[in-house]
């Protein structure tokens, strides 16, 4: 058995890693911690707490608080570590950045000294393209030489965890890799982030807010892609080094926002034009060769599969979107679009 630390399973990736490495039904042994913030959701593994009782455990537990870490750590005689666990949402970064930076950067430094302390076989940040910065729409995608140079309180978060990563593994010879993907989209995504929050607001017949003109690219990935580069590298990557992951599929937000009110059949006047996110990145791209050449990765899910899964999965799973749709999100949605 293979005893894997996930944290940050109760959320988008995680669970959804979490969903795909224990239906493997593999020798892996599975201890998800985490703090359960409102982007943390039980429900997202219900199912899974009685299927797989022998090989799934939770903690409910703040990756900052390393006693705690360092408690489950030995006493799951944990090998491996992922790190999923962090604040994700660039919008919430700019409104205040303070909890980005405790999760995002002390978060991991805990977790790398229970690593460190403990002799684990691998660590395993999840990181982002974010931490590049943003291209022109002529740039050649981000490689893994590409520099950082992070815009968000979120991207400068993540970017400054990368950098302790390695720092432990020159210092300390800590096993590590960092993989850095792009934009996820799939079941389960908490409806403030583009796409689930788009189908839902179509959905309801409420205004689609795009930000600026609508002419900010992303490359979009199926999580569960993501997912399985993920499993390759924790198994199969070189010591020390960072893999690109990313879904070959470039689009226009207002390309995509069109394209969803399509399959919804709704009308294209959904659509309003909001105030453009301060610092809001151009462009992202993933050039991937390095993850395809030496672990025979690549993304197989097609967007427009992809996509209509998703939406399919939203329009039929109103108890979950209910479900976390908390008052503090409905404050939050409210507060972020009373002035654009
Ligand atoms: P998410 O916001 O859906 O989930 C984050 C999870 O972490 C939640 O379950 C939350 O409760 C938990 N968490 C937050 N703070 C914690 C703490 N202090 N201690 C323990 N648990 C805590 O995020 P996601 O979209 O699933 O992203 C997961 C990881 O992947 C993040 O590190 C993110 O930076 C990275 N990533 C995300 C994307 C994307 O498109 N969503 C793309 C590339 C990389
Ligand atoms: P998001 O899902 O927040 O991911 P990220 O900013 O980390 O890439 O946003 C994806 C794109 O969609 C980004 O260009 C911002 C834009 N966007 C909107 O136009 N309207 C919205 O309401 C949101 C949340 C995002």
């Amino acid at each position: 058995m293979k005893n894997i630390l996930v944290t940050g399973g109760m959320g988008f990736i995680g669970s959804n890693f979490i969903r795909f490495i224990l239906d493997l039904n593999q020798d892996f042994n599975i201890i998800n911690v985490d703090k359960l913030t409102y982007a943390g959701n039980p429900e997202n593994l219900k199912e899974f707490t009685d299927k797989f009782s022998n090989c799934y455990r939770f903690y409910k537990n703040d990756i900052c608080d390393f006693d705690s870490i360092d408690k489950i750590v030995k006493k799951e005689n944990i090998e491996y570590i992922i790190n999923f666990a962090a604040e994700s949402h660039v919008d919430r970064s700019i409104n205040n950045s303070t909890t980005f930076c405790n999760t995002n950067f002390m978060g991991t430094q805990s977790l790398l000294n229970a690593a460190k302390i403990n002799g684990i076989r691998k660590f395993l940040q999840i990181s982002t393209d974010e931490v590049y910065g943003s291209l022109d729409f002529e740039d050649p995608p981000f490689t893994e030489q590409t520099p950082l140079a992070p815009n968000s309180p979120y991207s400068a978060s993540k970017a400054s965890a990368d950098l302790l990563v390695n720092a432990y593994y020159k210092t300390f010879g800590l096993p590590v890799n960092i993989t850095r993907c792009s934009n996820n989209y799939g079941l389960y995504q908490f409806p403030e982030k583009f796409i689930p929050l788009m189908i839902t607001n179509a959905l309801n017949n409420k205004k689609l807010p795009v930000y600026g003109k609508g002419i900010n690219i992303r490359d979009w990935i199926y999580v569960e892609d993501h997912c399985k580069a993920i499993l390759e590298v924790l198994l199969n990557g070189r010591i020390g080094e960072t893999y690109n992951i990313g879904g070959d599929s470039e689009i226009a937000n207002i390309d995509l926002v069109k394209i969803i009110l399509k399959h919804l059949n709704k009308p294209e006047s959904l659509i309003t034009f909001v105030k453009d996110r301060p610092g809001h990145d151009l462009r992202y791209a993933i050039n991937h060769d390095k993850i395809t050449r030496e672990l025979n990765w690549k993304p197989n899910i097609k967007f427009e599969n992809g996509l209509e899964i998703t939406i399919q999965w939203y329009k039929h799973n109103e108890n979950w979107l209910n479900n976390v749709i908390s008052k503090e999100y409905l404050k939050y949605y409210e507060h972020q679009y009373k002035n654009r």
